[in-house]
């Protein structure tokens, strides 16, 4: 059976957080069931990395979506990837959403419907790949369009999974963008595409899939009501009581493995407690640490209000009074990387920050760390307390979301109730007290790294799904 994955980022080439990691997992998961196939835009990182991209179709200009071309890009392994060629719009200095700073792309409305637009075309005309999709599955506000797209453009029923990675970001743009994008203006109400007065990518999405997934069952029950639903909780809450609304816990793959991880030096297993302890000296060595027989507490994170970077400075000083170190890596906002850098200055030698984006290093952060600081404000799933724990690295998390969902306090990490200060302190001093507590500490550390979240078994309930949904579009199509 035919899946077109249509995703923004993929680890194989571009990444800005966990989506990325998910659509390099996933669709390779789903083989030998389903042929999926990924679709994504043609930005700078994809035609430079040095893989042939084949020309394989043409589509012309709709509205002000710009004409583009299809390249077909086989990654090493064999997955497909489709690629959107159309320079004005991806062959760019920056990420997938924004410039070098981070700042977004003024034309991201076009940039990203002429994704979604793309993936619609592919649908509804059987022969311009000479492959005919039989499943979309398509990935957050970005993405979104796409099944709106299809039920305009109209010809047949093909059934969609909307998978929402991060509620908060919707895409929300100005109504009178419509036409230029190829909406209809009847699209714009309540149950189409309009939010408050705004056009909303999202709301495209939630609004016109067969079927909307997101990535930890507490995050799909939290976005069913205020605050995390982010004003769409009344149509999820709807989608929930139609049966249309699952949460599928990711899964980390063989890629994240301290035994063979190349980064690594050395590498290590479980009850390797020496190796775990060469990767931690390593990691002082990188920031400039000073020795120290105290824990090693890490951050790996986009530096974004939903990450509570404001909790973690402020937790700094106990973190260096009862004689631990921090240090972090993450890249975002000005003010938070600013926030991060000052933090360092005021304690040398014992914490250390580097504001990058650096995947090798990140990795040595997880290896090398004895915890890992996550008190984010909401986590739909969270991808690196996964793989802290596959690093032997004790997550401390804010008891919500995906986070509730993957750390049990006490076993493979720590958690706290509330999103308060106090609580977030108490919490890092029950660490010193288990990282003393070797016997304790170990256990958990062997419960961590055994965990068994693994895509092959995170991909079992997507089969499902995707088999109901082809199911059900037979009967339809009867
Ligand atoms: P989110 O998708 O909200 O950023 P996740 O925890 O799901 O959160 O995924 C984050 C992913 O991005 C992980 O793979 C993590 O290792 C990676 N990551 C985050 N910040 C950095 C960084 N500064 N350098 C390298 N990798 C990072
Ligand atoms: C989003 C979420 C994160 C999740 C990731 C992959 O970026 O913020 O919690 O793990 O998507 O699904």
């Amino acid at each position: 059976r035919r899946v077109l994955f249509v995703t923004t980022e993929i680890a194989d080439f571009i990444k800005a957080g966990g989506l990325g990691d998910v659509s390099a997992a996933l669709p390779r998961a789903l083989k030998p069931t389903y042929d999926v196939r990924v679709l994504m835009p043609g930005y700078r990182q994809l035609l430079t990395a040095g893989r042939p991209i084949v020309h394989v179709a043409s589509l012309p200009a709709r509205h002000d979506l710009p004409a583009c071309e299809i390249g077909r890009l086989l990654c090493e392994d064999g997955l497909i990837v489709y690629v959107v060629l159309c320079p004005e719009l991806y062959d760019r200095v920056g990420n997938a959403y924004g410039d070098e700073l981070g700042v977004g792309w003024a034309d991201n409305d076009i940039r990203f419907a002429r994704l979604a637009m793309a993936a619609a075309e592919i649908v509804n005309d059987a022969s311009l790949l000479e492959w005919q999709v039989e499943l979309l599955h398509l990935n957050d506000w970005a993405t979104g369009l796409t099944a709106g797209y299809v039920r305009w453009l109209g010809k047949r029923y093909v059934p969609s999974v909307y998978t929402i990675h991060n509620l908060a970001y919707q895409g929300l743009f100005p109504v009178e963008r419509l036409a230029a994008l190829g909406i209809p203006s009847t699209a714009f109400h309540i149950d189409g595409v309009e939010f408050h007065g705004q056009l909303s990518f999202m709301k495209a999405g939630l609004s016109y899939a067969s079927h909307v997934t997101t990535v930890s069952s507490n995050y799909a029950d939290e976005i069913t009501s205020a605050p995390l639903g982010c004003g769409l909780e009344g149509l999820l809450k709807k989608r929930a009581l139609e049966g249309r609304l699952s949460g599928l816990l990711n899964g980390i793959d063989d890629h994240w493995d301290p035994r063979t991880d190349p980064h690594l030096a050395p590498n290590f297993g479980i009850n390797d407690w020496h190796g775990k302890r060469a990767n931690t000296q390593r990691v002082r060595r990188m920031f400039g640490l000073a020795p120290s027989s105290g824990p090693l507490f890490a951050v790996v994170s986009r530096l974004v209000a939903q990450k509570g970077l404001d909790l973690t400075i402020q937790v700094a000083d106990a973190i260096v009074q009862a004689g631990g170190q921090l240090v972090v890596i993450g890249r975002g906002e000005y003010v938070i990387e600013q926030a991060l850098i000052a933090m360092a200055a005021l304690y040398p030698g014992h914490v250390g920050v580097n504001i990058g984006f650096d995947e090798g290093e990140a990795r040595q952060i997880y290896a090398g760390s004895d915890f890992l600081l996550m008190p984010s404000r909401f986590e739909p799933c969270g991808l690196s307390q996964l793989y802290a724990q596959r690093f032997g690295s004790l997550p401390i998390a804010h008891r919500t979301g995906g986070l509730a969902d993957t750390i049990q306090d006490g076993i493979n990490g720590l958690l706290f109730d509330d999103m308060s200060l106090e609580t977030y302190r108490a919490t890092v001093l029950r660490a010193f007290d288990l990282f003393r507590a070797t016997d304790l500490f170990y256990a958990m550390r062997r419960a961590s790294m055994a965990g068994r979240l693994h895509w092959r078994q995170a991909v079992i309930p997507y089969r499902r799904l995707y088999a109901d949904l082809l199911t059900e579009a037979i009967v339809r199509s009867d």
